[in-house]
């Protein structure tokens, strides 16, 4: 284990940590590079968090790889984030087996070209019974058409007499996301220093802790990230309470 790790406190880590990685085209152009070189350092930065959230003992990651608004870049680049995401997940597989590291994916994925969905569920299939950490990657994803889908599904069942709309609870909504049955994120991270969500979890990261950090995806690296876990063990997550209220409640209590 790297000396660094051992500095964060075992207690206060989040469960769920989730990623808009962010900045790559701007890595690129800063050295007159062509953008599909910055997506290209920008994987290399995935498989350096990934490793350090499994060392550090996260349980969930969440990863914004490519997002519903996304389909509407260049057809070269959009196919070279493909060959990217495929050449990934092939060339990681055997470490999330050695590491225990289960792949689920998050988004529409029937939209991605067949030749990623395939090797998609066979790496999901391959690693299920992995108990390390969940990495979860969103993919074609947006949150709001999340909801969207989320609520007609819920309407389904109300119209076939099977749900009672009384029924309908936050619990209950949360189980049609694509999240169900995970933590919402702790820690949501955004590389490149834009200050929006972008469509990202609009539902999850109601209480998330956030951080903008200007370095660009491609520059994001281990160091960084548990800087900014130091950064999030100082906060004092409130949930509407008052500070007495929360230095009483067990962690994790309210939401
Ligand atoms: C993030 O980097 C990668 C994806 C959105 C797929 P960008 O490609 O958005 O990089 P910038 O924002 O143009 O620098
Ligand atoms: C958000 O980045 C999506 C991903 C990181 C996959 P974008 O670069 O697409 O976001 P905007 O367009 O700047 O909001
Ligand atoms: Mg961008």
């Amino acid at each position: 284990m790297n000396s660094d790790v051992p500095s964060l406190q075992p207690d206060s880590l989040p469960r769920h940590i989730a990623i808009i990685m962010d900045g790559n085209g701007r890595w690129a152009k800063k050295r007159s590079l062509n953008r599909i070189r910055g997506h290209r350092e920008g994987a290399e930065s995935v498989r350096v968090i990934v490793r350090a959230c499994r060392e550090i003992g996260i349980e969930f990651l969440t990863l914004y790889a490519f997002s519903t608004e996304n389909w509407q870049r260049p057809p070269l680049e959009i196919s070279a984030l493909m060959s990217l995401l495929k050449g990934f997940l092939r060339s990681e597989l055997a470490e999330m087996m050695e590491n225990g590291i289960r792949l689920n994916a998050i988004g529409q994925i029937e939209r991605l070209p067949d030749d990623v969905v395939r090797v998609l569920r066979n790496t999901m299939d391959m690693t299920r019974k992995n108990k390390g950490m969940i990495l979860n990657l969103a993919l074609s994803y947006g949150g709001q058409d999340e909801i969207v889908a989320a609520a007609r599904k819920i309407a389904a069942e109300v119209q076939a007499g099977r749900l009672q709309p009384e029924k309908i609870t936050k619990t209950l909504f949360s189980n049609y996301l694509y999240t169900q049955g995970m933590p919402n994120p702790d820690l949501l991270i955004r590389t490149s220093g834009e200050m929006r969500v972008s469509n990202f979890l609009l539902w999850q990261i109601a209480y998330t802790e956030i951080y903008v950090t200007k370095t660009l995806w491609p520059a994001f690296r281990r160091e960084e990230l548990i800087r900014i876990l130091h950064d999030y063990q100082k906060r004092e997550r409130r949930f509407g309470m008052t500070e007495n209220q929360i230095k009483k409640a067990p962690r994790g209590q309210y939401f």
